[in-house]
Order: structure tokens, then sequence, then C-alpha cells
């Protein structure tokens, strides 16, 4: 296991560790999934690919736990990806505005969540420029 950062949030109020869980490296593609804790316990999830050959950094999955959304876990996580991109020099971030929870957050609601962190969506998928 390997702990990628261990920074307190300000919007968390808690500190969270992203700990990389998996990672599989091939000619074309490296995956990483990557697991936010704190105190021992698993707050969120983030499954990320990159595509070298694109220069495309996939985001597959972004999941918070119930009881610890609404406090900027996500958006971390997605700035950890974003974070990502810039180092393995990817031009773009893409993803599937596919509700995982449609009860709890709704495909509209997720897209407007996505849309406020700097995603346009084109086709059904949204993408964000890295510079
Ligand atoms: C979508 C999802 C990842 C968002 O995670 P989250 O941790 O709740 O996201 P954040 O806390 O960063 O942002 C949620 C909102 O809470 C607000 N917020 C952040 N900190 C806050 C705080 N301390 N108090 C109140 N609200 C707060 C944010 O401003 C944000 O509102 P906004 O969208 O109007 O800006 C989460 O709802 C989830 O896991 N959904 C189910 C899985 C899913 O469908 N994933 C998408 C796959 S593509």
């Amino acid at each position: 296991m390997v702990i990628l950062y261990a920074q307190s949030m300000s919007a968390v109020q808690k500190d969270i560790k992203l700990v990389e869980t998996y990672r599989k490296v091939d000619q074309n593609m490296e995956l990483r999934c990557i697991s936010a804790r704190s105190n021992d316990s698993k707050v969120g999830e983030l499954l990320v690919r990159f595509q070298k050959d694109k220069k495309l950094l996939i985001l597959d999955g972004v999941i918070v736990e119930k009881e610890f959304r609404r406090q900027g876990v996500g958006t971390y996580l997605v700035s950890f990806a974003e974070d990502l991109a810039q180092r393995f020099s990817a031009k773009k971030v893409l993803l599937c505005p596919f509700p995982v929870d449609p009860s709890a957050y709704p495909k509209k609601e997720l897209i407007k969540w996505y849309r406020k962190r700097g995603y346009m969506l084109n086709r059904g998928l949204m993408f964000k420029s890295i510079k």
C-alpha cells in the first residue's frame, strides 16, 4: 500500500489519507485504484485509467461513502485525479457521468456537480482540459 497524500482537509475537518490499493501498468494503459481513508475507515474511492497513446486520463469512478458526502471528499478526489493527469502529462480528463447511486444523486445533479468543477458535457461524456 502506498500513501499518496496525507493532509488535513479543512472542509472535512478530518485527516484524509489517499492510499493506492491497486495499480496495473501495461504498454498502453495505467490503471490506479485509490482509496480515501480517515482513521482507518474508507470514506471514498477513485478509479482512474491513463491512456498513454492518447494522453488521456479517464476518470472511471468517484464514490464517497454516504455518511461522508457533502463534506468535500468528492471534490478532493477529483482534484487528485487532475493532479495525476498533470503528472502523466495528460491533455484531458474524461468521464462518463453515470450515477452509481441515482436515488441519492441523480444524473442531472451529477452533471451539475462536475460542471461546477470545470467539466464540460459533450455527447454524453464530460471532459476538462489540463494545463
Ligand atoms: C458525486 C459524489 C462523488 C460527490 O461527493 P461529495 O463528497 O458529496 O462531494 P463534495 O462534498 O465535494 O461536494 C458536494 C457538495 O457539498 C458541498 N460541501 C462541501 N463541503 C461542505 C460542507 N462542509 N458543508 C456543506 N456542504 C459542503 C459542496 O460545495 C458541494 O456542493 P456544490 O456541488 O453545490 O458545490 C457523491 O455524491 C457520490 O459518491 N455519489 C454516488 C456515486 C456516484 O454516482 N459517483 C459518480 C460516478 S461518475
